[in-house]
């Protein structure tokens, strides 16, 4: 398979999920085979991670594991393409600049794109804090000929990092589900405001949802193929939506974090305190409290519970066992490990 045709088979709304894994799967082999890293979610368990002041810089290893989070990667290498032909069509007549922070040694979101586009449409830079990451990509774009494209290498901590000017698109994908480890928050909060005024930033939206569910059997039932709709869900013994936590809205990030402050419990930094109340439902006892996360990468270009490893459920063990009344406080903590600190108010 040519870059083209992985290419191809990834933005056709007609290919199957084997084609797809089979074209993702395909891409990672050419990309090993190319720079000699290899893909491996848990590589040497943490192993060369950067432990980062705002979250975890995963390895290089672990980056290009992404790939195979198949669903993620087909969303988000559609909504980068269809950004690229909406910005195409706003900022005519002039190259779009494209800020990839967070690309990791595979550039998965955009690579496989840039032989869609003429030389001199597109001014692409490539961020990571990983330098062994650029060097991969600089390996790729010339194996794959890319060397036509203007294609800029930045070794930075994308939550410092100021670029001259202001990119017509940013994309960034550094989380994992609940926004749990990774700095998507502290990325999106220093680059959002770096965008142009009528830029696009990808992800447009994520969303993370307290509700009451069954966890065990929701995931039985979307294991055994079921899209994630009202049926399975009902099936998996309903569910019951309690409030959103947290919404990250790129053009609010930086305001939000500027309303941040400190826990008087936990001395962190922390954002958006939401006050929820469980409510009293036949067989309370049974249900799980779980953090749901959705992402909008680019308008229809959606990821759904449990369509990928960034939006399936988290458990809030804090909460169980689950009492009707009980009142519970949920922040977003910062710091080197962003997480969703859960605080019991009171019994009810
Ligand atoms: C989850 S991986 C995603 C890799 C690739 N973009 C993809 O979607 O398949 C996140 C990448 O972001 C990089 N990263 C995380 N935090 C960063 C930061 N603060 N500054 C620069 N790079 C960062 C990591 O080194 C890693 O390569």
């Amino acid at each position: 398979m040519t870059l083209d045709d992985i290419s191809d088979t990834l933005l056709d709304e007609a290919s199957s999920p084997t084609h797809l894994r089979e074209a993702l799967d395909a891409f990672a082999r050419l990309c090993s085979n190319v720079t000699g890293v290899v893909p491996d979610r848990s590589f040497d368990a943490w192993a060369d991670d950067s432990l980062l002041k705002d979250g975890v810089a995963i390895n290089p290893e672990a980056a290009a594991h992404c790939v195979k989070d198949y669903q993620r990667s087909v969303v988000f290498i559609r909504a980068v393409h269809t950004a690229i032909n909406t910005a195409s069509d706003r900022f005519a007549n002039q190259p779009i600049e494209i800020l990839y922070a967070g690309c990791g040694p595979f550039a998965t979101l955009l690579l496989p794109l840039l032989g869609r586009f003429h030389a001199g449409e597109l001014q692409v830079h490539l961020l990571d804090i990983h330098q062994r990451s650029l060097d991969s990509v600089g390996q790729l774009v010339e194996h794959f000929g890319l060397q036509s494209h203007y294609i800029h290498f930045v070794q930075d901590d994308a939550c410092r990092y100021q670029h001259p000017g202001s990119p017509h698109i940013i994309i960034t994908e550094t989380m994992q589900k609940s926004l749990e480890q990774e700095p998507q928050f502290a990325v999106t909060a220093n680059l959002a405001p770096q965008l142009h005024g009528e830029g696009i930033f990808i992800p447009q939206k994520i969303e993370v949802e307290l509700c009451l569910a069954h966890l065990d059997a929701e995931t039985a039932a979307f294991k055994r193929g079921d899209a994630p709709d009202l049926v399975a869900l009902e099936e998996a013994g309903g569910r019951y939506p309690i409030a959103t936590v947290f919404s990250l809205i790129p053009d609010q990030a930086a305001a939000l974090e500027q309303r941040a402050c400190q826990s008087s419990s936990t001395g962190m930094i922390e954002l958006n305190p939401v006050n929820v109340t469980i409510p009293s439902v036949a067989h309370l006892n049974n249900f799980d409290a779980l953090l749901f996360t959705r992402v909008q990468a680019f308008e229809q270009h959606q990821l759904l519970d449990y369509e990928s490893e960034i939006t399936l459920p988290l458990r809030c063990t804090e909460m169980a066992p689950l009492k009707p009344g009980d009142h519970y406080r949920i922040s977003f903590q910062l710091g080197n490990y962003p997480k969703f600190c859960v605080t019991r108010l009171c019994d009810g």
